[in-house]
Order: C-alpha cells, then sequence, then structure tokens
C-alpha cells in the first residue's frame, strides 16, 4: 500500500567550496491522508531542501517522491505544475504574498493560473474567514501583521482544495498564542482529512501533531518523545 506522499531514500547533494555534502541523507517518511506531521530541527538541517523536494519545487540528487503511486519528480514541467497547483498547497518559508495584490486578490491567484470553473471568490471569503482575516480582505500585504500575512498564506495554499498542505515554519517569528492559533487551525484542517506536513525549530508546535519527526544535519528519524 502506498501513502498519500512518500519519500524512498530521498538525497539532495549540494556543492559548495568545491566540497560536496547531503543537505538531505537518505530522507524516508510516510504521509497518510489526515496525518498532522512535524518536523523538527535545527537551522541549516536540511528541512527546506526536504519540503521543497517533497513539493516537486527541488529535484532530488537521489531517491524519489511518490504522490498518489506516482513519481512526481519524472514529470515534465508542465505536468509538475499542474499537478502542484491542483495536488499540494504550499506555505513557503517566511513572507510570500505578492504586494500589489490585496489579500482576496492573493489568496484566488492560485485558482485562476490554471483555467477553471466555480465559484473562487465564494470560496476565497470562506477562507479568509476561517483563518480568521476576512475583515483584511481587501489589504495590501503591507498593512497586515507577521501573524496575518501567515494566514492569508494559509488561505491561499488551500483554495485548490489540495490533498496535503506543507507549510515551511508557519510560526515562526510568531507569539505564542498567534502559534496556538495556526497549530489549532492545521489541526481542524488535518481532521477534515488534508493531510499537514509542517517543518518547525519550535518545541512548543509538538503536541498538536499526530507524528514528529527529527531532522538532524540532513538525516531524518522519527522522533524519540
Ligand atoms: N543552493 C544551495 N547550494 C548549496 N548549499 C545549500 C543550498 N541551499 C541550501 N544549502 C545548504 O543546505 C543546508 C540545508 O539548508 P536548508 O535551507 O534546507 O536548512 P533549514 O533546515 O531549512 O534551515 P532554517 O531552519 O534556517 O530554515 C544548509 O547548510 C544550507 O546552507
Ligand atoms: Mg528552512
Amino acid at each position: 500500500m502506498m501513502g498519500l506522499l512518500e519519500f524512498k531514500e530521498l538525497c539532495k547533494e549540494y556543492r559548495r567550496g568545491g566540497r560536496a555534502f547531503n543537505a538531505v541523507n537518505r530522507a524516508n517518511l510516510s504521509v497518510e491522508p489526515g496525518d498532522f506531521i512535524s518536523i523538527i530541527g535545527r537551522s541549516g538541517s536540511g528541512k527546506t531542501t526536504l519540503l521543497n523536494m517533497g513539493a516537486g519545487l527541488l529535484k532530488p540528487t537521489g531517491g524519489s517522491v511518490f504522490f498518489e503511486g506516482h513519481d512526481i519528480h519524472r514529470l515534465n514541467d508542465e505536468e509538475i505544475s499542474f499537478f502542484r497547483n491542483e495536488k499540494i498547497g504550499y506555505v513557503p518559508q517566511g513572507q510570500s504574498l505578492l504586494s500589489n495584490f490585496t489579500v482576496f486578490d492573493n489568496v484566488c491567484i492560485p485558482w485562476f493560473l490554471f483555467k477553471r470553473e466555480g465559484d473562487a471568490e465564494g470560496r476565497a471569503f470562506i477562507l479568509l474567514e476561517k483563518v480568521g482575516i476576512s475583515h483584511l480582505a481587501a489589504s495590501y500585504p503591507r498593512e497586515l501583521s507577521g501573524g496575518e500575512m501567515r494566514r492569508a498564506a494559509i488561505a491561499r495554499a488551500l483554495i485548490n482544495s489540495p490533498r496535503i498542505l506543507i507549510a515551511d515554519e508557519p510560526t515562526g517569528d510568531l507569539d505564542v498564542q498567534t502559534t496556538a492559533e495556526i497549530m489549532r487551525l492545521f489541526k481542524a484542517i488535518a481532521e477534515e482529512g488534508t493531510a499537514v506536513l509542517i517543518v518547525t525549530h519550535e518545541l512548543d508546535t509538538l503536541d498538536y501533531g499526530n507524528k514528529t519527526y527529527t531532522m538532524d544535519a540532513g538525516n531524518l528519524s522519527p522522533h524519540a518523545a
């Protein structure tokens, strides 16, 4: 049985100053629908590199990423773009909203990247309500706090009803209370059946997920409680 998302012996080798090193070293992971998986690790341990390969944004130098049984890095560029847009909600590390668009338009953009029928606007409003910022729909990113921008990026990641939400340090630089609110939101999303995969270097986010892994110098292993 294949999981929703599977990493098999996944590797990324980088070169720097004439030396090669594995930023990700033979990582194995299986994500099922409804899972809420957290990966914790120090800065530079390879977390973003791992997520970017899992989301189809970065080519591995070894191993494979299977999504619903398909090896996604064997798709061509156009196929992989469509696939990502359709199946994966991605919240990048840091600020990622487009500054010249309102919050509302930012949330709608992934819908219109590929031709779709249906009520994008209605859906965007429901999502903005869900993440608690519908009152900011007409605002621009520069008018938002860090936590509000993060919520907008989460709403944007959900607009196409992905099978999995992948978030890179979604609570980095947020206060304890806002962090807890965002974690509860992820938990609710996972309970609705969308898998959630996050990386973080904060231990206080671990209570919310159902599985935790540690990333240490490129090595991924189940977290010993
Ligand atoms: N394009 C690249 N070329 C060479 N080395 C890279 C490249 N991108 C990342 N690295 C290195 O790979 C390692 C892992 O980087 P990565 O961004 O995955 O870490 P991270 O765990 O996400 O860190 P942080 O918590 O600070 O975001 C780091 O040592 C980084 O310097
Ligand atoms: Mg990172």
